[in-house]
């Protein structure tokens, strides 16, 4: 029996809440699928920072590597600066991990009202496929004259030959395996005339080797008010770092809830592990009151199976939350319903076994 070694970070805030409710979807698909997952729970966070002055340990990424896929919640908290959580956690697991691919599938389900007027489950399926460890969140530059009237700051974006190339290409790979076959390239080099020139002509030189997907480039900022006006005419888009960071907000919002929406930092490589998270953060709002959603978790984790190459076990967890989103019985306060996080697992967990 295959057994994979999986890293628990479920964080801050509604990370806590709906890893637990992941983890029992996971056990279920794992007894059913013939395999099995053995979890680790790592402490990492902001309460961790709050205790030791660090969000991971000295050797926390070192340690990341001896596993098969990290399971991740949300990292973030009012009490700590988002610019120290995030840059000392998310960003360099993803970079020193080499999870180049930041793969964010956002799909209106049957059951679920976008808050786009007239918009049912055939007009929002889309995919984004965004680049996760250079561009804009590379991380280089620094403060001059902090705290003087001379104050200046400079926040550098890097953009490599060889990171728009294969972001572009694993993009074009997901496209050739879906039935529309269209990628949407998010540019904006009629201002950003130095990196997005360069990312639009090795998007462009990609695409040669791919003459069966149908290519189009788009300005980013016409292609937010795309998803929607138009958002039928989209499938799988590619984007820098910022930019995909910002579409697939509005994505997962047009698919009616943040709670809903997974996503996979990938090696596509497999030299390292790559990591599954929802792509909501902590929630602090709602956090602690058991009532955050946890279909955006559940999903992750399926997601995290299908790249361990339990396929099936992951169409058996998609096949259970859309049988239970779609009969709309149970469903969390962001559906507009009064269910618990646990209720929405349990309801999962139930789809499962039926
Ligand atoms: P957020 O995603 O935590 O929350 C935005 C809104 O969506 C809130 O009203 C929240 O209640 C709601 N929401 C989010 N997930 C939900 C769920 N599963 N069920 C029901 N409602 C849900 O984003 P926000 O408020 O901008 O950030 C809060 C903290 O999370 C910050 O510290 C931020 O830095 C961090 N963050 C962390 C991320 C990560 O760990 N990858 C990603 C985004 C934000
Ligand atoms: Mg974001």
């Amino acid at each position: 029996m295959n057994t994979y070694r999986i890293a628990v970070i479920a964080g801050d805030g509604i990370g806590k809440e709906v890893i637990p409710a992941g983890i029992q979807v996971l056990k279920i698909a794992a007894e059913q699928g013939g395999f099995a997952l053995d979890f680790t729970e790592l402490p990492w966070g902001c309460d961790y920072y709050l205790q030791h002055g660090r969000m991971l340990d000295a050797d926390g990424v070192d340690r990341l590597l001896t596993f098969d896929a990290v399971y991740l919640g949300a990292i973030g908290d009012p009490r700590v600066s988002d610019a120290v959580s995030a840059r000392e956690l998310i960003l360099p697991v993803r970079q020193r991990l080499f999870q180049y691919v930041n793969l964010r599938p956002m799909r209106l389900m049957a059951g679920i009202r976008s808050p786009l007027a007239n918009r049912g489950p055939a007009d929002i399926d889309m995919i984004c496929v965004r680049e996760n460890s250079e561009g804009e969140y590379c991380g280089m530059g620094g403060r001059l004259h902090a705290g003087s009237p001379l104050e200046m700051a400079s926040q550098t974006g890097i953009f490599t030959r060889q990171g728009i190339e294969r972001i572009a290409r694993y993009a074009f790979k997901v496209a050739q395996q879906r039935p529309r076959r269209l990628l949407a390239s998010a540019t904006k080099s009629n201002a950003l005339q130095h990196a997005m020139v360069l990312w639009d002509e090795v998007v462009a030189g990609v695409a040669k080797e791919f003459p069966d997907v149908t290519y189009q480039k788009y300005h980013v900022d016409a292609l937010c008010a795309r998803m929607v006006t138009h958002p039928q005419t989209l499938d799988v888009i590619v984007a820098s770092n910022l930019f995909g960071d910002i579409l697939t907000d509005i994505g997962s919002a047009i698919s009616g809830s943040l709670g809903v929406g997974p996503g996979g930092n990938i090696n596509p490589e497999r030299t390292t592990p790559s990591m599954f998270e929802p792509i909501h953060g902590s929630a602090p709002d709602i956090a602690g009151r058991g009532i955050a959603n946890p279909i955006a978790a559940i999903w992750a984790g399926a997601m995290m199976l299908d790249h361990l190459g339990e396929r099936a076990a992951h169409d058996s967890i998609l096949a259970a939350i859309e049988r239970v989103i779609g009969e709309e019985t149970v469903k969390t306060p962001d559906l507009g319903g009064k269910a618990t996080t646990a209720d929405m697992a349990t309801a999962v967990t139930s789809a499962l076994r039926r």
